[in-house]
């Protein structure tokens, strides 16, 4: 996505690749980007909390979410930031023409995508978002955490009941609730990108607008790209790589 991003641009001498970087090693390989005076990168799993710590300064939405996607190297001064909550509500906006201002929301997860779509929801201005989880201990975690008078933990055997009164169904996790049935005036996002998940089927069946997760990916993508390059990202361009094979 990046590498078809420079070349389109005329971005010469730019070159995006992947790094395994073991745990033990994360504190060295961030030192590294120093050292060889790396524009930028982008953190994946596990070490999106990890390397909080080590950065020189967080952008806000790091520090809310409580997780870095996003490296920005300014002459050996790392900033870790977050785009995964605006790429999100990006994603619901433009690919889904879905506004979630004024809406009540459910949302599914409370993983690392979850934290970062709760906190752009609230931020979005929806006017309730219920949690739900799993493993229930994490879903009350993050609706603390979030601290917000518009925030719930919702139980699973509630989800139902809920989703009745409920505008915006979001899943945040690799698997959503079982059997789960949409009202058709609902708009339901599945963070999952490049298959036709049973959430999004289910969604197709109530006659409910969906959407996958690609256009996030996609979108807290072309926010990095922003960011290190200083340039508009060339979203639609961005987004014909993963076109061709989703
Ligand atoms: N579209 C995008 O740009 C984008 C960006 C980031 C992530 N993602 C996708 O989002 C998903 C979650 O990623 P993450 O980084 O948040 O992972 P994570 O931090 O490991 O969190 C995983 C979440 O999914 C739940 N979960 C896992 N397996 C489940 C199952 N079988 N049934 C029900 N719930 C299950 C977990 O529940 P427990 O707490 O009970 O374990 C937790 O809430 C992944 O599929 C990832 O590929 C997409």
């Amino acid at each position: 996505m990046h590498n078809f991003a420079f070349d389109k641009l005329g971005i010469k001498d730019w070159i995006y690749l992947p790094f395994h970087v073991k745990p033990k090693d994360l504190k060295a390989a961030v030192e590294d980007i120093r050292k060889l005076n790396i524009a930028g990168v982008n953190v994946t799993l596990p070490h999106k909390e990890a390397v909080l710590p080590l950065m020189n300064e967080l952008s806000p939405e790091a520090k809310k979410i409580g997780a870095v996607n996003t490296i920005i190297n300014d002459n050996g001064k790392l900033t870790g930031d977050n785009t995964d909550g605006m790429g999100f509500i990006s994603s619901l906006k433009a690919d889904g023409d879905f506004d979630p201002k004024g809406k009540r929301a459910i949302l599914w997860g409370a993983g690392g995508a979850a934290r970062a779509m709760a906190f752009s929801l609230l931020e979005a201005g929806v006017k309730s978002l219920s949690i739900a989880n799993r493993t229930p201990e994490r879903a009350k975690n993050l609706v603390a955490d979030l601290s917000h008078k518009s925030v719930q933990w919702l139980k699973m055997e509630d989800v139902a009941e809920t989703l009745i009164v409920s505008d915006l169904y979001v899943s945040a996790a690799p698997e959503s609730m079982k059997d789960i049935k949409f009202q058709p005036t609902m708009f339901i996002y599945d963070v999952v990108y490049g298959e036709f998940t049973p959430v999004l089927e289910a969604a197709k069946m109530a006659g409910a607008r969906c959407l996958g997760g690609l256009g996030m990916l996609v979108r807290q993508g072309a926010l990095s790209f922003s960011h290190w390059t200083g340039k508009e990202p060339p979203v639609s361009v961005m987004r014909e790589v993963f076109d061709a094979k989703f």
